[in-house]
C-alpha cells in the first residue's frame, strides 16, 4: 500500500513539475533549508461534474489507497463543488478535488467540455491513472479564450485535464520557518510572484488557517491554432493552527480557497 501511494504521488509530482518547472525550483529552495523531507498538506485536482469523470470517478484512485471522503465545499460564484479526502495515516497529504457544475454553465461551455471528455479512452476512465492522464482531446486557442471569458476554471480544465493543479507545502512541518509571513518573504526575496487576490495571506490565526500561493507560471502550450503562453500550475503554502482544545484545524475555509483558485487567473 505504502509503495502504491508513493508511486501515485511521484507520478503526480513528475507531471506537475513538467507543467510548472518553477515548482521544482521552489521545492528545492525550501528543501535546502531543511533536514527532514518537506511535507505536503494537500494536493488539488480539477474536473467537471459529468458522470464520466466527476469527483466520485477521480476519487476512486485515492479511496483504493486508504483515503476516505470528508467535508464538502460549495463555491457558488465559481460554480464549483468540492470534496476533501483524507488518509488514515496523516503523513499523506489530503486530496482536494473540485468539479465545475456544467449544468450552471452556458450551452457553449457545456458543449465544449462534454464533447471533450468523450475522447477519454475507456481504459483510462477505468484505471487508477485517470488522475494523471492529462488531456485526451485536441485544443484550440480560440476555444480556450472563449471559455476563459466565462470561467477561468473551465479554460484551465480544457487545456490541462487531469493533473495536479497545485501541491501545498505544510509550513507547520518546516523546521526553519514559523510564520506564513516568513515563507512569503523568502519567496518574494527569490523573485517569485504571489497571488494577491484577497491579500497575500488568506485567512488568519483566528480562523485557524492561513494560506498563500504563487501565481501560476505561464508556459507554452501547443494549440491547433498555434503556440500560446497560458497560466499552468501554482504552489500553495499553508499554516494550520490549534483551536482552544488544542486540536489542529484540518479542514478548509471556503472564502480563502475561493481566492486561492484565482492563482491561475
Ligand atoms: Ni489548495
Amino acid at each position: 500500500m505504502k509503495n502504491k501511494i508513493n508511486k501515485l504521488f511521484n507520478t503526480l509530482w513528475e507531471q506537475y513539475i513538467l507543467l510548472a518547472p518553477q515548482a521544482l525550483e521552489i521545492r528545492n529552495m525550501f528543501q535546502s533549508t531543511q533536514n527532514k523531507e518537506i511535507i505536503n498538506d494537500h494536493i488539488a485536482l480539477r474536473t467537471v461534474n459529468s458522470d464520466i469523470c466527476n469527483i466520485e470517478v477521480l476519487s476512486k484512485s485515492f479511496i483504493e489507497l486508504g483515503y476516505s471522503q470528508k467535508e464538502n465545499f460549495n463555491f457558488e460564484n465559481k460554480h464549483l463543488n468540492a470534496y476533501c479526502f483524507r488518509h488514515t495515516n496523516d503523513i499523506y497529504p489530503s486530496i482536494f478535488i473540485s468539479e465545475l457544475k456544467l449544468n450552471e454553465m452556458s450551452d457553449y461551455v457545456q458543449e465544449i467540455l462534454n464533447s471533450s471528455i468523450l475522447a477519454i479512452p475507456t481504459e483510462v476512465l477505468n484505471s487508477n491513472n485517470i488522475v494523471s492522464s492529462g488531456r485526451a482531446w485536441p485544443i484550440s486557442y480560440d476555444v480556450y479564450t472563449k471559455l476563459y471569458e466565462q470561467s477561468e476554471y473551465a479554460a484551465w480544465f480544457y487545456v490541462f485535464g487531469f493533473a495536479v493543479n497545485h501541491f501545498t507545502i505544510s509550513i507547520n512541518h518546516l523546521e526553519t520557518f514559523t510564520t506564513i509571513e516568513e515563507v512569503n518573504d523568502y519567496l518574494k526575496g527569490n523573485q517569485y510572484n504571489l497571488n494577491t487576490s484577497g491579500g497575500e495571506i488568506k485567512g488568519s490565526e483566528e480562523v485557524l488557517l492561513e494560506q498563500s500561493s504563487t501565481l501560476a507560471e505561464k508556459i507554452d502550450i501547443e494549440f491547433s491554432d498555434g503556440i500560446h503562453k497560458i497560466p499552468s500550475c501554482f504552489y500553495e503554502f499553508i499554516k494550520r493552527h490549534k483551536d482552544e482544545k488544542g486540536i489542529l484545524y484540518n479542514s478548509f475555509i471556503v472564502e480563502s480557497a475561493d481566492k486561492i483558485f484565482e492563482s491561475t487567473n
